[in-house]
């Protein structure tokens, strides 16, 4: 049983508030990372079509023998891909290659406001939805104005806005009006790819006073925060490691001292802007 507690999205299913991330690992080696992370308790795998790794990620959930149920599976319609009939067939691609007949979370990787096929994309999923393919149904990398829009020309809320967030990139804003629109908010890069986050003397002095490592405060601030987190890691330790972020408190001072760490600092494109194909 893993130990990770859900949050419930809008539409009354759980989402296990911590998952494992797959970007930029091969397919391979994203096959024997996954079943490292499910036989270590992890029950949510982030995956991508544009990762490449939606076979792997799938012969390792077949291969786990953890009922289907108790697990959580997204994964992303990439940007060439957007449009109404595009869409239902990427969809198709992604289920064939993960091996599985519905997901749990189906997201539109990236706005892409320039093309202006957003809304068109989030109507197929909207289908994909219905017909019960997808458990929910959401976004990535939405900006508020790309949020309001959708909301206003769709059906369903999304479930899930998914966007870079880390102590360097607290997203105040964004998480705002995700919380007043009933979207809950997932982190990618939560430990900020690793690098410097996690050397910052203040998260080090955290992480001495409750004798964690410096990936588990931020993990555990994310938790905290009401964030869904999707840490990746290749490396059997820190994916065990990435996974224990509870039984521990971050207290006010704790929660200031990473408050004060926003740089509004993104390590990813900027969504008004990104129109990669
Ligand atoms: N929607 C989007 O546009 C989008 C964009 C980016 C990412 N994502 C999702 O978010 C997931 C996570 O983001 P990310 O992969 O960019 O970054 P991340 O999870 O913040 O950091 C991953 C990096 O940190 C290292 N690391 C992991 N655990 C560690 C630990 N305990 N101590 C020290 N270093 C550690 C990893 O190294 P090793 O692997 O070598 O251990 C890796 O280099 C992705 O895998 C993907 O699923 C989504």
């Amino acid at each position: 049983m893993s130990k990770v507690p859900p949050i419930i999205l809008n539409n009354g299913v759980e989402m296990p508030q911590l998952g494992f991330g797959v970007w930029q690992v091969p397919d391979d080696e994203a096959e024997k990372a996954v079943a490292t992370a499910l036989e270590a308790g992890y029950r949510s795998i982030d995956t991508a079509a544009v990762y490449g790794n939606e076979e792997g990620t799938g012969r390792a959930i077949a291969a786990s023998g953890v009922p289907r149920e108790d697990l959580f599976v997204t994964t992303k319609l990439w940007n060439a891909d957007q449009g109404h009939d595009a869409t239902l067939r990427a969809f198709d691609t992604s289920l064939a290659k993960l091996g599985l007949d519905h997901v749990d979370l189906y997201l539109i990787h990236w706005p892409l406001p320039s093309r202006d096929t957003y809304v068109d994309t989030y109507k197929a999923m909207e289908k994909i939805y219905a017909d019960g393919r997808a458990r929910a149904i959401g976004v990535s990398n939405f900006l508020p104005e790309h949020l309001d829009r959708l909301t206003a020309e769709t059906d369903v809320i999304p479930a899930v806005n998914q966007i870079e967030l880390h102590p360097h990139l607290q997203q105040r804003a964004a998480r705002e009006r995700h919380a007043e629109l009933g979207i809950a908010t997932e982190a990618w890069s939560p430990l900020g790819q690793g690098k410097g986050l996690l050397e910052v003397p203040a998260i080090i002095a955290i992480a001495q006073k409750h004798g964690r490592t410096p990936a588990q405060v931020v993990l555990r601030w994310h938790v905290q925060t009401g964030h869904v987190a999707i840490p990746k890691s290749v490396t059997p330790s820190r994916i065990v490691e990435n996974l224990d972020a509870f039984g521990f408190e971050l207290d006010e001072e704790d929660l200031g001292a990473i408050r004060a760490l926003n740089e509004d600092r993104r390590l990813g494109p900027d969504p008004a802007t990104f129109d990669v194909v």
